[in-house]
């Protein structure tokens, strides 16, 4: 009986103790044990992997899934390489990829900023500040994909330019840089703003946003004070200021922990997923669908 068996899920981190926030999310997620594994590098991957592969048969695999957290996410993306390149033929267990909680922060950000524009982001005009970090830039990538005119943004010019040439080259999308200096003419004719800077960090003043008439949704994803956009609260959730739908961290926290804990779940039903941001958002798209009828 394959379901009889245990739902064992893989904590594998960059970071020396693997994260007790991830832990306690996957056990209410419905994971019945977790084995954790801290300070992991990519060539300890294989072994792991492979124990986990070679323990069931393979209708009872998908039993074992695996979690690639942790704090830096270039070094967990090292690992989740090294945990993809441990499969072969039907050998394999499905895997999640949420270091720094960036996938399922910025699916999150996406999903809120999607829904209060009625469903879709094509041709919408979005600026994302504080971009060149790790939920900043997953929201970019997941804009650039629904086919958003994206803005994206940083305190350094290079940095905005060399990350919209790294979106160029792994989508083919075209996201124009700008400079935090540059923001009050970014701003003009944008409908959404996502606000990804660095906690405790103010990007936007109220005087910079309040009264444009293009704004329609302002996200900020900073929950520790100051927060990023000036005017809005982190409870704010879809919060009406003005002609403005503002989202606070704390409002979109409460869909990134429904899409955090269903990603948990969609690992235990088949053998073969791999979920990185974009599989990630049509979860969480699947959880709370858009409203069908545009607002005008
Ligand atoms: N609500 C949730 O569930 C949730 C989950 C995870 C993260 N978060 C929040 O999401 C936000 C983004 O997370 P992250 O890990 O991507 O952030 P991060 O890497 O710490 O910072 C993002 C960007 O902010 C800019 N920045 C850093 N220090 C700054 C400063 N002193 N002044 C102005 N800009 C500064 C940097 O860009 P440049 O150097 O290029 O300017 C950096 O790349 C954070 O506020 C985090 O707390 C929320």
């Amino acid at each position: 009986m394959a379901d009889s068996k245990q739902r064992i899920l893989i904590q594998l981190d960059s970071s020396p103790h693997a994260s007790v926030f991830d832990a306690v999310t996957a056990i209410d997620a419905g994971a019945d044990r977790l084995l954790q594994y801290g300070g992991i590098e990519p060539d300890q991957v294989r072994e792991l992997i492979h124990g986990a592969m070679f323990t069931r048969g393979l209708d009872e695999l998908k039993n074992t899934a695996v979690f690639v957290g942790g704090p830096s996410v270039e070094a967990s993306e090292r690992i989740l390489e090294a945990v993809k390149h441990s499969f072969f033929g039907p050998f394999r267990v499905s895997v999640l990829f949420d270091a720094n909680g960036a996938n399922t922060t910025a699916s999150a950000a996406v999903l809120a900023a999607e829904r209060e524009c009625g469903g879709s982001l094509k041709d919408v005009p979005v600026a994302v500040m504080g971009a060149t970090g790790p939920v900043g830039h997953r929201v970019a990538r997941l804009l650039c994909g629904l086919g958003a005119r994206v803005a994206v943004g940083s305190r350094s010019r290079d940095r905005a330019a060399a990350l919209a040439e790294s979106l160029d080259q792994t989508l083919g999308a075209r996201a124009e840089p700008f400079a935090a200096d540059d923001l009050a003419q970014v701003l003009g004719g944008r409908a959404v703003v996502i606000a990804a800077g660095a906690a405790g960090v103010r990007l936007m003043p109220r005087d910079l946003w309040r009264g444009l008439e293009s704004l329609k949704v302002i996200i900020d994803l900073n929950a520790v004070p100051p927060l990023g956009v000036e005017g809005v609260e982190a409870t704010d959730k879809s919060t009406s200021k003005g002609n403005v739908k503002a989202w606070g961290a704390l409002g979109v926290g409460g869909l990134k922990m429904k899409i955090h804990k269903r990603s948990i779940q969609e690992l235990f039903t088949s053998n073969d997923k791999v979920l990185d941001v974009e599989q990630v958002l049509e979860i969480g798209r699947r959880l709370e669908p858009p409203p069908l009828i545009p607002r005008s």
